[in-house]
């Protein structure tokens, strides 16, 4: 049953089961339209509480109808049919209300909501605007200024917010239904939000410097600006009007290439890690490993101590276990800074380092970031290997070394993984999971289930020199690089990047990171045979001038007063490496060279078996590299032709 009616007494429990986020479906719908015309027509019901079985209120209109034609009756009418009842209306909220649920909550009389429970209109991130008077109904309860907050930037506040914001009417002390039923009982009369007047701005700046935040921030993403139209609109014309508009901009909004670019990364994202192997028991995970206290050792620990596990770092040295150390205890105290860390005394209690591997013996998993060095990372993995427990998990951070080889250091090579975090680690939100041919299914199980605890979206990747994010940008490099012997400047190149929607040029990128790594990189692989001819010849060329970017005041680009600005040397150093005549280049030439050459190395991943789908390409590329999300990443914007 998706929705049930239940008396207690006088009051009517309507209770959405639709699992697992209660979505408003169509059914949902036509049940609650039903709940509506029931209790209506019964007159010994004084009051109807809205609430939902299991972890949630509704968390929005189930996007997966959003392909086809909207069928009757439509969201907007069971909420003016709800909003309209005499028979009081209490929504108990729990969990997320969010989009459609927020707007169903907005249309019942008050609202009762669980301490723990949070409130949202993220339809903005779905690339669409509220299409059920969350523009109109929302300013009516709230400031503008929050408002514009929650319809352009789509992020959620908490209950205590929205209490405070006057969203709700009251938190549940105890138990939510019964505070909710004790509520209703007071049979308060029907207050009908769209018959308030709006709030109105605090500040009268405010609004604003947020909607010109968000604005800039959107990176090309058209609902952003589309949004702070609608709650203008929701604003100041009369709530029939401004409803009908907001309807209109929903539905045209709902099938443009932004919105089914953003509804396809949604559910990407959300199938990453669909493998049978996934379904198995994984290996219990309390005490983590981590050896190397650099950029990324120093993030990886802080995020597991943020996330209640116990950390052990080890570093080479006295000196480099103090650094580390030091590292960690500030990338948790700007965590807990930023509101990102509650117990900063209890995170840093679970945290111990040392110099030696005997500190590892009861590590259920060490992730091993020391240097770049296969070498370095053989000494470390036989190290381990002799100084943790059997069935202990063996991880590395590689970005480019053969997982494989690694693993063949162990006597047990099934234990060994590739963990690729990306930096800083404890903020990015991708994980490659790096398989290697030997490793064992409740390892890769336990892999999975780290990935999910840490919150990030781990991504599957075969072993290969750069598995799948690192090799697209490799190609994505390279054919900057043939784009400047063409014709273009580094300064074209990365303002039409940046044009499309990357927040940073290649060649910014590459003076940020450093050239030398890349340099380094190309000399190993040259030694190695993997590379041959001159590709990079420019970059080489600027190496070996020792430009390595901004770290030396020069890269790409000339720094002044740490400011990029196009270098006339690296141009003479362009115009002496092209051998043909300059081409012209528009700003769509460059684009679309780029994105061939990343489709054709997408492509090779996935005939190589390297990414097992497609879909994984994307949520790596948008989540890992900055490839703007609207998209839906670089295979689906290739075969939907956007
Ligand atoms: N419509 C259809 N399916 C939805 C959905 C929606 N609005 N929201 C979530 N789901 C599905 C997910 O695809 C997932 O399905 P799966 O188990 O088959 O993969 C399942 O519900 C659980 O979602 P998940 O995101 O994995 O759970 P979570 O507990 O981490 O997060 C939410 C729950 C509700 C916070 C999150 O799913 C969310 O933000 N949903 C979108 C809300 C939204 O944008 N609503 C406005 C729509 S216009
Ligand atoms: P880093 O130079 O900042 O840190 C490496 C640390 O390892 C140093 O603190 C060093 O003292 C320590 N170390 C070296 N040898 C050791 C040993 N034998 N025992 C214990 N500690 C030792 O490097 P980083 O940027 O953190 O990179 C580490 C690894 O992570 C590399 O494999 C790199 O390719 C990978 N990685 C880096 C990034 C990034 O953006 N920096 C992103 C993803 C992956």
């Amino acid at each position: 049953m998706t929705v049930t009616l239940q008396r207690h007494g006088a009051i009517a429990v309507v209770r959405i089961d639709n699992p697992p986020v209660n979505a408003v479906s169509h059914a949902v719908r036509q049940a609650l339209m039903d709940a509506v015309a029931q209790t209506e027509s019964d007159a010994k019901i004084g009051a109807v509480v809205l609430a939902c079985a299991g972890r949630t209120f509704v968390a929005g209109a189930d996007v997966k109808e959003f392909d086809a034609p909207p069928v009757e009756p439509h969201l907007p009418d069971v909420i003016a049919a709800i909003e309209a009842a005499d028979t009081p209306w209490v929504a108990a909220l729990h969990g997320t209300a969010l989009g459609g649920g927020l707007e169903i909550a907005m249309g019942c009389h008050y609202r009762i909501a669980d301490p723990k429970a949070r409130m949202g209109l993220p339809e903005v991130t779905l690339g669409l605007v509220p299409g059920a008077g969350g523009t109109v109904r929302l300013p009516r309860l709230v400031s503008a200024d929050l408002a514009v907050a929650m319809v352009a930037g789509g992020k959620p506040i908490t209950a205590r917010a929205a209490l405070d914001a006057g969203l709700v009417d009251a938190l549940a002390e105890g138990d939510l239904l019964e505070a909710a039923l004790a509520f209703a009982e007071t049979r308060p009369e029907p207050r009908r939000t769209l018959d308030l007047p709006v709030v109105g701005k605090t500040d009268p700046e405010a609004f604003d410097k947020i909607a010109a935040n968000l604005r800039r921030k959107a990176r090309g993403q058209s609902s952003v600006a589309i949004a702070v139209e609608a709650l203008e609109r929701g604003l100041t014309l009369p709530p029939a009007e401004a409803l009908a508009e907001e309807r209109a901009t929903f539905l045209s909004l709902k099938t443009s290439d932004q919105a089914r670019g953003l509804r396809h990364i949604f559910f990407a994202e959300r199938a990453t890690l669909a493998d049978p192997r996934t379904k198995i028991e994984p290996r219990a995970l309390t005490h983590i490993g981590v050896v190397g206290g650099g950029t990324m050792g120093a993030g990886i620990a802080s995020l597991c101590l943020m996330r209640g596990l116990s950390v052990t770092l080890i570093e080479r040295d006295d000196v480099s276990v103090e650094a580390g150390a030091e590292r960690v205890r500030a990338t948790l105290e700007g965590s807990a800074n930023r509101g990102l860390l509650n117990d900063l005394d209890g995170a840093w209690a679970r945290f111990q380092s040392a110099t030696d591997y005997n500190a590892l013996a009861e590590a259920d998993l060490v992730i091993e970031a020391v240097f770049e060095d296969m070498s370095v990372k053989k000494e470390v993995f036989a190290g381990l290997d002799a100084a943790t427990k059997p069935d202990a998990i063996l991880a590395t951070n590689t970005s480019y070394l053969d997982v494989n080889d690694i693993a063949a250091c162990l006597k047990d090579p099934s234990r060994a993984i590739g963990l690729h975090f990306f930096s800083p680690a404890h903020i990015m939100k991708l994980l490659e999971i790096v398989l290697p041919d030997a490793v064992a299914d409740d390892v890769v199980a336990t892999a999975a289930r780290l990935s999910k605890s840490l919150g990030k979206i781990g991504v599957f990747s075969g072993v290969c020199d750069g598995f799948i994010g690192n090799r697209i940008m490799s190609s994505y490099r390279s054919e900057a690089d043939r784009l400047l012997l063409d014709g273009a400047w580094p300064s074209e190149v990365d303002a039409a990047m940046r044009t499309f929607g990357f927040p940073m040029g290649i060649f910014e990128m590459q003076d940020l990171a450093g050239l030398d790594i890349a340099w380094a990189m190309r000399k190993r692989r040259r030694a190695e045979g993997k590379l041959t001819g001159n590709e990079s010849r420019i970059a080489d060329r600027l190496c070996e001038e020792g430009r390595f970017g901004r770290k030396t005041n020069g890269g790409w680009y000339d720094y002044v007063d740490g400011r990029a600005q196009p270098s006339q040397h690296v141009a003479k150093v362009i115009d002496e490496e092209r051998d043909a005549e300059r081409m012209a280049l528009s700003q769509d030439d460059i684009v679309s060279r780029i994105l061939g050459a990343l489709r054709r190395e997408a492509e090779a991943l996935l005939e190589e078996g390297i990414a097992r789908s497609a879909d994984d390409i994307d949520v790596v590329m948008v989540n890992g590299y900055g490839f703007p999300r609207w998209t839906g990443g670089p295979m689906f914007s290739a075969w939907s032709g956007s």
